[in-house]
Parts: C-alpha cells; sequence; structure tokens
C-alpha cells in the first residue's frame, strides 16, 4: 500500500483537477460557499490553506482579499496552483499541513482544511496534534473552517463500494472503497487509452473514519465554538471560531 504522499506523488497529483469535474467547478463551489459565510477580510489579513491540492480554495480566499499561505506535500499539485495566482497574494510551500506554522509570521485571521483532507493524516493522534496547532495559531476573533466526507453513518455495500468518479472517451477514473473499523481502504482505478488498448494502474491508500462530533469537541475543548454546519454532496464543512 501506497503513503498519502506516494499516492498523491506517484498517481494522483496529475489527475485530481480533472476528477474534481475540473478546477472551474470545484473553485466555483468554494466562491458560494464563503460567500454564503460572509468571509470579509481587511486589509493585510491572512487566511492559511492546509491540503491546498491545485488551490480550489486558495483562489476564492485571494480573491477575497486574504494574503494566503497555500501548503500541501504534493509538488505536481503546488506546482500547477503558482501557476494559477497570477496578481494574487497567494504563497504556496511545498510542505507537511504540521509544518505549517514555522512558515506563519503571525497568528492567522482564517484556517482552512477542506477538501477531505483531514482524513487523509496518518492517525487520529496526528489530527489532535493539528487541530491543537491550528487553534494556537488562529487571532482572537479568527475562523477555522473544515470539510471532511461522511465515513461514519453511511457504509456502503455490495456494488455501492465502486463510485464512478470521471470519465472521456480517453481515460475512466473509478474509486474502491473498502471500509474497515477505522479507516477506509480506497483504491482508485485509472483506465487510459493507449492506441486501440486501455491500461489500468491502481493505487490505495487509507483514509481515516473521523466523525465530525469527535473533531467539534476538540475544537470545543482548544477553545473554539461552533458557528456553522453544512451538508453538500456528502461534504460536512464546519465553521468555527475563536471567541
Ligand atoms: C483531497 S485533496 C483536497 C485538495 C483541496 N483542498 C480540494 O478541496 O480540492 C487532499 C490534499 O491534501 C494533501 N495532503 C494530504 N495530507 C497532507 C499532509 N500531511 N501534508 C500536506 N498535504 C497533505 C494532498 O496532497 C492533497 O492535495
Amino acid at each position: 500500500m501506497e503513503t498519502v504522499k506516494d499516492h498523491y506523488d506517484k498517481f494522483l497529483g496529475e489527475v485530481y483537477s480533472w476528477i474534481l469535474g475540473d478546477f472551474e467547478t470545484a473553485y466555483r463551489k468554494n466562491v458560494d460557499l464563503f460567500a454564503r459565510l460572509k468571509l470579509a477580510p481587511e486589509q493585510g489579513n491572512c487566511a492559511v490553506d492546509l491540503g491546498c491540492g491545485p488551490g480550489c480554495q486558495s483562489v476564492p480566499l485571494a480573491e477575497l482579499g486574504y494574503d494566503v499561505l497555500a501548503i500541501d506535500f504534493c509538488q505536481a499539485l503546488i506546482d500547477e496552483l503558482a501557476g494559477r495566482i497570477d496578481g494574487l497574494s497567494v504563497k504556496p510551500v511545498c510542505d507537511d499541513v504540521l509544518n505549517f506554522p514555522d512558515h506563519l509570521s503571525r497568528q492567522a485571521d482564517l484556517i482552512v482544511c477542506m477538501g477531505d483532507t483531514l482524513v487523509h493524516l496518518p492517525d487520529r493522534k496526528t489530527v489532535q496534534i493539528l487541530i491543537r496547532k491550528i487553534c494556537d495559531a488562529i487571532r482572537p476573533g479568527g475562523r477555522f473552517i473544515y470539510a471532511i466526507r461522511d465515513y461514519v453513518d453511511y457504509v456502503p455495500q455490495g456494488a455501492d463500494r465502486f463510485i464512478p468518479i470521471r470519465s472521456n472517451e480517453n481515460q475512466i477514473f473509478t474509486c474502491f472503497l473498502d471500509y474497515r473499523d477505522d479507516v477506509v481502504h480506497v483504491h482508485d482505478v485509472l483506465h487510459q487509452k493507449q492506441g486501440d488498448e486501455w491500461r489500468m494502474k491502481i493505487s490505495d491508500y487509507l483514509k481515516l473514519r473521523l466523525d465530525t462530533a469527535g473533531l467539534d469537541e476538540q475544537l470545543t475543548a482548544n477553545g473554539l465554538f461552533i458557528l456553522d454546519r453544512s451538508v453538500v454532496d456528502g461534504m460536512i464543512t464546519v465553521t468555527a471560531q475563536k471567541p
């Protein structure tokens, strides 16, 4: 089985934006979400995007007026983001999200960790450590937004474990999910057409089955309160604020 970093470096990074349904679609959803949450930065406000990927949160946050620190350990995705930030205040950094405080020179007005990034962490202890660092790094009045899929309440069975993600005439991306007690063993399957033949590549990794009640408890234990919660297309988004 691959580590999450190897999975993104060797397999997923190059097709990630395509499986999102193209960058523009994902970007637009975040523009709408941030408008609904009424994010209104003042001059010089700083946002941190943990697990930024190709930037579908970083770009709309910078367009709103934040100075964005965008962190991801997949160089291909950081390079893709760097190619779309012309004129925007985004600093892309290739590093582990756990190291984000090393790249911050002041407290953050906003920290986001969205698109299921939290469940990619290696274990629950690491999630706790990251949440503590996030809560310490936010200024009073600042917010933290996380978004994860629900891997707890709904457990697919049989054929429902095979998820068609995206296809065109040259490639097909399918995901197979094998639920275990604490983790989901994810298998990403990419069929690509080469001449008259289809070639199949598979890469697998683990996602944590985190529940939002547990995450919210950790946030409140670290001094934040829950401000907003929404569920769209199976993605649970929670906003917390430091008093
Ligand atoms: C599912 S993608 C989400 C990307 C983006 N936020 C979005 O909504 O499309 C998860 C991202 O987190 C990154 N990632 C996962 N674990 C990480 C870690 N420990 N440190 C840095 N990046 C990490 C991956 O490289 C990937 O880009």
